[in-house]
């Protein structure tokens, strides 16, 4: 919460986290709705969306005005460190997806349901699809897969929650795929991609993510529909696009696949400031006096050294010695 100094313009911090929800949304910007989203569409608008983690990154996305959020479960890599999607659990993904619905404020929010979510039978997908609607604060959930999964679609948009679809490479299935591979490579697979999106389109998603596939294949599914489309690694000619925010930020550094441009350097920037941080902390040049600490009122100061020198024999206005030093004297004191 940010404090103005009384007489001055400067804005004072008093606290280190407290969010400030005035700062955090473009001025006048209308709530991004599935009308909205389907108007931007229909007007040839591309539609941008952006994957984030945590309220801070939720900010941002709000901030830069983009139109979707998306609580990808790629956090399950980028933010947890596991080495693919498939472990990331529902309550994790709630727990992510809250926070990012408090940075939330006028773009539209996705939730994605995890490995696992949607895959035993259409009750589940149904109860999780509205554990990530009640409890995650999702105003959708995207589901990986085509027409093997349009049942528990149609289940879930008939319970009155929007899906977006996913298909091309599935990251949940990456395994049976053979990889995190391009697909649609070959006509017989473009195919099924296309008989994938209609199914999708059919049992009622609003949307869906092609990923990974010949952009060639994404035009043709993006003109056979007509929902939006979003791509990743799918070409220009999708209605819109969605990146993964750490990889296009340059936060996660292990890996960039082809067809993202990083829009940021951040992983050199950040090592660098925690190494600047080591080496000030280390040689007391941070924090500097005046500047990031807090004063007692002059009177109060001298009250204090005063106080302290008769209470405990510690005179302020000297230098004080090395830890190691005053705890000797300490122990010296005591076995008096
Ligand atoms: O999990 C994710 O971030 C995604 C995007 C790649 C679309 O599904």
């Amino acid at each position: 919460m940010a404090a103005a100094a009384k007489g001055s313009a400067v804005c004072v911090r008093a606290y280190s986290a407290r969010p400030d929800s005035a700062r955090d949304t473009l001025p006048g910007r209308a709530k991004v709705t599935v009308h909205a989203l389907k108007k931007m569409h229909s007007d040839g608008k591309p539609i941008a969306m952006m994957t984030a983690y945590d309220y801070p990154t939720a900010v941002a996305c709000e901030r830069a005005g983009v139109d979707m959020v998306l609580v990808g479960d790629s956090l399950a890599m980028v933010a947890l460190g596991h080495q693919d999607t498939s472990q990331v659990t529902m309550d994790e993904m709630m727990h992510h997806s809250r926070a990012v619905a408090r940075g939330t404020r006028s773009a539209f929010l996705v939730s994605d349901l995890p490995f696992g979510a949607y895959h035993a039978d259409i009750g589940d997908s149904v109860r999780n699809a509205v554990r990530m609607v009640k409890e995650g604060r999702a105003e959708a959930v995207k589901l990986e897969g085509g027409r093997h999964f349009v049942s528990r679609v149609d289940a879930i948009v008939n319970s009155g929650i929007p899906v977006v679809g996913h298909i091309g490479l599935t990251p949940q299935t990456a395994v049976s795929l053979g990889g995190f591979r391009v697909q649609g490579k070959s006509v017989a697979a473009a195919q099924h991609l296309v008989d994938d999106a209609l199914a999708l389109q059919t049992a009622g998603c609003f949307a869906m993510v092609l990923e990974a596939m010949p952009s060639l294949v994404a035009e043709t599914i993006t003109r056979l529909v007509s929902v939006p489309t979003i791509g990743i690694g799918a070409g220009s000619r999708t209605s819109g696009q969605v990146l993964v925010l750490s990889d296009m930020m340059g936060i996660f550094d292990r890996f960039t696949p082809k067809f993202c441009r990083r829009f940021a350097e951040l992983a050199p920037q950040m090592d660098a400031a925690l190494v600047q941080y080591k080496t000030d902390v280390k040689a007391r040049r941070f924090p500097e006096e005046g500047l990031h600490t807090y004063a007692m009122p002059a009177a109060a100061e001298d009250r204090w050294r005063e106080h302290v020198l008769s209470a405990y024999g510690l005179d302020l206005d000297r230098a004080a010695e090395p830890t190691a030093q005053v705890h000797q004297q300490q122990q010296q004191r005591s076995s008096v």
